[in-house]
């Protein structure tokens, strides 16, 4: 049984096996505690949904950590402590209505116009010598310039903003002071947005209670963690798996726009770049779903996102890419009270980008020699994707 724990495997064998490791384990025992850490690991559709409705779980990851443990006088851990991502309700809620006008549909359709103009001007390379590297060189400086415009970060910070953002990547080796780079990047994305609030930003919805402006910078900080890594994971794995396969592409770019927004979809359960999420147990409690199931206050889970998507009890040939697939109703934003408050933003980036890159290069095609995985346990995504024209 100790075999069954994915992440017990070296992280070479874990990313290169990563759908059939998490297969074994889904068949076996969709909802199991690895002996080896104790966490339970949670890979089945059906236990996954029901747990990330369970107000018997906490996102407040630190709640029983000890706090010897805890890296509190950093920046990052603190700002941590105003982060939506990681409250539970009511805080959570307090804190999430203030953002919801940004990431709406209606102001982030207002976005489109600049998606199209980066994606022109940052796929020259591809139009004038026939060749590019997709990730480094078009994907990362369209989500930055993306997230600074959206974010309406000054002109005069945007080196900071751009450092900074790249740091929030989780796959970087430390520093040389040993620490991560996130730490560092935290301390800058405070700064630029606390500089940016004292001037002339204002996020707060009528109607809502306002939040303080630590607050207000710290989800702010915490906009660029979440954006930044999972789109730059996400928009090369998407690229990717529609170069792969031909009859989905030829699908894609005859699709009408909201054929393109259900294959996005598609996608995101395909290769979606969020492997799982953590919760920690607050109350002792049994599932209805889940009998026999006794989780008890203090313990940690892992709801296996990833694993989840390719469930066959859920979706009919799990492990194919079907863009025309309706309603798939995956879970790679989540599901529930913490459901990804930057889905359309990456929804829309997602159609728009890869709209752009099939129908201006027709004959798009990838170099398979040069596809290389990050190696994480957390995330999906590529070093580089190298395109020819
Ligand atoms: C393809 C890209 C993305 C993926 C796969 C993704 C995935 C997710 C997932 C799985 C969650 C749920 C976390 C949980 O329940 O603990 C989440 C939450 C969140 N995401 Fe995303 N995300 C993406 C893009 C973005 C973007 C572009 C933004 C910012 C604009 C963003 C901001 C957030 C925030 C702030 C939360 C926490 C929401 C809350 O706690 O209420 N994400 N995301």
């Amino acid at each position: 049984m100790q075999d069954l724990d994915p992440y017990g495997k070296p992280i070479q064998d874990f990313t290169a096996g990563l759908y059939e490791l998490y297969g074994n384990l889904r068949a076996v025992a969709p909802v199991w505690r690895s002996p080896r850490t104790g966490y339970w690991l949670v890979s089945g559709y059906e236990a996954v949904t029901a747990l990330l409705k369970e107000p018997g779980l906490s996102s407040d990851l630190y709640k029983f950590f000890p706090a010897e443990k805890t890296v509190a006088s950093t920046a990052l851990r603190t700002s941590q402590e105003n982060w939506m991502s990681m409250q539970d309700e009511p805080r959570h809620s307090h804190l999430r209505r203030d953002f919801l006008e940004l990431c709406s549909p209606a102001r982030v359709n207002l976005l489109e116009s600049y998606i199209l103009e980066r994606a022109e001007i940052l796929s020259a390379p591809l139009r004038v010598k026939g060749e590019m590297e997709f990730v480094g060189d078009l994907v990362v400086p369209l989500v930055i310039s993306l997230l600074a415009h959206w974010l309406g970060v000054d002109q005069e910070r945007m080196q900071d903003f751009n450092y900074a953002a790249q740091r929030t990547a989780g796959h970087l080796p430390p520093d040389a002071d040993g620490n991560s780079p996130g730490f560092k990047a935290a301390a800058i994305l405070l700064d630029v947005f606390a500089s940016k609030l004292s001037s002339d930003h204002k996020i707060t919805q009528e109607g809502a209670v306002q939040l303080s402006t630590r607050e207000q910078v710290d989800n702010l900080c915490l906009l660029v963690f979440a954006a930044f890594e999972t789109l730059v994971n996400f928009l090369p794995n998407a690229l990717l798996e529609i170069l792969k396969h031909p009859e989905q592409r030829e699908y894609f770019c005859a699709a009408s726009p909201g054929g393109r927004e259900a294959a996005i979809d598609e996608l995101l359960r395909y290769c979606g770049s969020v492997l799982d999420i953590p919760r920690v147990v607050q109350q002792d409690f049994e599932l209805e779903a889940l009998p026999g199931f006794i989780f008890k206050r203090g313990d940690y889970m892992l709801l296996m996102l990833a694993a989840a998507n390719r469930d066959p009890l859920q979706f009919s040939e799990p492990d194919k890419l079907d863009l025309t697939r309706a309603n798939a109703r995956h879970l790679a934003l989540g599901s529930g009270a913490h459901y990804c408050i930057g889905s359309h933003l990456s929804k829309l980036l997602s159609r728009l980008l890869l709209g752009y890159m099939l129908e201006s290069f027709p004959n798009l095609s990838f170099d398979s020699e040069r596809v290389k995985y990050i190696p994480s346990y957390g995330l999906r995504g590529l070093f580089y994707l190298y395109l020819r024209a």
